[in-house]
Parts: structure tokens; sequence; C-alpha cells
């Protein structure tokens, strides 16, 4: 694979597709996490000289215009970021996209609109993918959050552009993910939380094979524990995968991995009540009351099982840590992980919020900005992304 250090980029239209799907909450930013990502790259085209052409989705807008779905804050917001205008269009392709990038001189950076405006966006479709690829000389692919999709903004781009790479939050996500892959220091911990089993069942069956233990907390636990045969009230089970833990708890031991579970909960009615109603021993769970987060017990547990780990690899919080009701649990996995002597990724939304919270981001080694795509990448999958930047490479070697 190629990429952007080893790009001449001057005076040239260069197309980036970044993943700026950001929360947005009237009409203003919430979140620029993903936005301040792709700022490497985005610096270093205009150190470079090149003409900038930003683009990206945002929010599910089912192939049509929606302006709820506009991208037109990001550019304000990204604008703030760099110090300078960044224009906008209110047009991902077409005559209105051809005449803006048309106009803009080396350095200058665009925004198009929301790419999922266009069903062939999502569809991949070669003539969506050739009107993007006539606005640039180079397309960029900076956006590992989409990696896992293929679309025309990530995979058909590439067969209708003459040059293609990868940015630099591309470059450093391949470069983490694939140290704790494949050649990964032990002990190989891996911490999986989060609502259901059914979302990790790739994910929990690919670490079974690589890692040393594994620590489940948030609700997905409570399917394995009730796997186990234990009563938790009226906390959320995936009943139609009780066969399915069983299987997994059951290949631990013969795979000789540790696999830990809560001891303890924090319950409460529900997620949103205000105040959690204390400590449950999960075989105490009453009928009508939830696990809403890990206990204390669960808590030093978890501490002990990564106190000598040299890998970490988290994904999913361990209860509805929203609520502070029902957070300490995550927040003091959150420190425990960000104590760990080794090297610690962390993926996912969720995570992400949380790690914010808890104020460790700065200690772990890195924080992908990928949520399917990192679980994706993790499971040990291809990804279209990347691929398409393989082939587009070969292609380039072959023309030559
Ligand atoms: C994400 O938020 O995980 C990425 O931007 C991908 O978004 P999508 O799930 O809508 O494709």
């Amino acid at each position: 694979m190629r990429y952007l250090a080893d790009i001449d980029v001057k005076n040239k239209k260069v197309l980036v597709r970044v993943d700026f799907n950001v929360p947005l909450e009237d009409g203003v930013v919430r979140d620029d996490t993903r936005i301040r990502a792709s700022l490497k790259t985005i610096d270093h085209l205009q150190e470079q000289g090149a003409k900038i052409i930003l683009c990206s989705h945002l929010g599910k807008p089912k192939g049509e215009k929606n302006l709820k779905f506009s991208l037109k804050p990001v550019a304000q917001r990204l604008g703030e970021l760099l110090h300078k205008e960044v224009k906008f269009c209110p047009d991902c392709i077409g005559e209105i996209a051809q005449s803006m990038v048309k106009e803009l001189k080396s350095g200058e950076v665009l925004l198009l609109e929301n790419l999922r405006f266009y069903p062939g966006e999502q569809q991949n479709d070669l003539d969506f993918a050739k009107e993007l690829a006539k606005l640039a000389d180079i397309y960029i692919n900076d956006a590992f959050g989409v990696a896992h999709r293929a679309h025309a903004s990530v995979v058909g781009v590439t067969k209708a552009v003459k040059e293609c790479g990868a940015g630099f939050l591309l470059q450093k996500e391949i470069e983490y993910l694939s140290k704790a892959l494949k050649q990964p220091k032990r002990p190989f911990v891996a911490v999986l939380g989060g609502a259901k089993v059914s979302t990790k069942l790739g994910i929990l069956k690919a670490f079974l094979e690589k890692v040393d233990k594994i620590i489940v907390g948030g609700a997905m636990a409570n399917t394995f524990l009730s796997a186990k045969g234990y009563k938790l009230g009226a906390s959320l089970v995936e009943v139609d995968l009780l066969e399915t833990a069983r299987e997994i708890l059951n290949k631990a031991k013969k795979k000789n991995v540790a696999f830990y579970l809560p001891v303890d909960f924090i319950c409460g009615p529900g997620p949103e009540e205000k105040v959690g109603k204390g400590v449950c021993p999960f075989l105490e769970i009453p009928e009508n009351e939830m696990a809403l987060d890990i206990g204390p017990a669960t808590s030093i547990l978890y501490a002990e099982a990564l106190k000598d780990a040299k890998t970490v690899v988290w994904n999913g919080p361990m209860g509805a840590f929203e609520n502070p009701a029902f957070s300490q649990g995550s927040l003091n996995l959150a420190e425990d992980i960000s104590r760990v002597d080794g090297l610690t990724i962390v993926g996912g939304g969720d995570t992400d919020a949380l790690i914010h919270k808890a104020g460790v981001v700065e200690k772990l080694s890195f924080v992908s900005t990928g949520g399917g795509s990192f679980l994706k990448f993790m499971e040990g999958n291809e990804l279209p992304a990347l691929l398409a930047l393989e082939e587009c490479e070969q292609k380039k070697g072959e023309r030559k």
C-alpha cells in the first residue's frame, strides 16, 4: 500500500475520504474527535501545496438530500481548528462541485456535502464513483471508520482515479492494530463490554484463538452468566444465544483462555434511574431489577486480571455508564487499563466517550476512530478499503 508521505501532491487536486460522521446538536458539532484525527493529513496537504477536497458521510440519510445531515456545521468546526477558511460545497458531485474545485488554489480546503445524499455511495455505484474521481488527480483514504464499508467513496473511486494512497490516520490505525494482532506481547488481554453478545460474536471467536484472557462486562455478561445457569432478575439476556454462549465458554476452557465474568453488580429498576439500588452479588439480583454496572468486587477482580497484561484491546463499557449511578465500574476499568504497562488499544464510540469521561485518553497507547471497522479488523478480516488501496497500487504498477 502507498502512504501519503510518499506521494507528490504539490499543486495536485487531492480528494480525501475522511470520516466526519460526528454527532451534531442544534446544528453544532458536539464532539470533534474525528475531525481532529484528520488534521495531520490536512495539515500535511496544506504544507505541500495540494488543493484539498474533503468528502465524508454523516449519519444515515438513506440516499436522499436531507439537510438535517448536512456537513456544513463540520466545515465551520474544521475551519476553527485549522484557523482558516474551509469552503463548503452544497453538493458532492456535478457542476457546482467541479466549478468549486476548479477555483481551488494550492493549500485551500473544500469540504463536499454528505456523500450519502446519493444512493450510489452505499451501492458502490461505479458511475457515482467516477463522478467523484473526476474531481481529483489523487485519492487519499483517511477514513478508518468506514474501512469496512464497500462504498463508492471507499472502494469504487479507487478504480477510477490514477493514483491512491492511505492518509496518516489510516496508516496509524493499521500500524497500531496490526501490532496487537500480529505479534502481541503476552499476556494478551481482551476486554469486551456493551449490550449484546450478538454484535460481538465475531470478535469473541477470533479472540479465543489469540488472547490469554477475556474480560467480559456490560449486559453481554448476563447472557454468559445465564448460560451458566444463574438467575439475573430482569436483566437483559439474549435467550437465543445461550447455547452459543455455552460453546464459547467451553472453547475458552479447552484453549486455556481465562474467561472473566462479573461476580457482583450494581442493580436498579432501569438504566435511566437516578440512583442504583446498591451492590447485588449476581446470585441475588431481585426479580424486578437489572444488572446495570459491574460491582466493586468485580472491579477488583478485573484490575487483578489486568495487572500483568502486556497487550490490552478494549471495546465496550461495563454497564449503563451514561448514567452516573451506573458508571463507576466502567470508570474503574478505564483507570486500570490506563495503568497497564504495555500496549493498550481502545476502540468503539461508547468506549471513546467513556475514556474521555474517565480522563485517561492520554495514558492509553492508541484510541481507534473505528467502531464497526475496529471490530472487523480485530477479527482478522480483510477490510474493503485496504484491499481497494492495495489493488489500486498493483494496477498502477502494471500500467508502468
Ligand atoms: C461509524 O460511525 O462507525 C462510521 O462513521 C461508519 O458509519 P456507518 O455505520 O453509518 O457506516
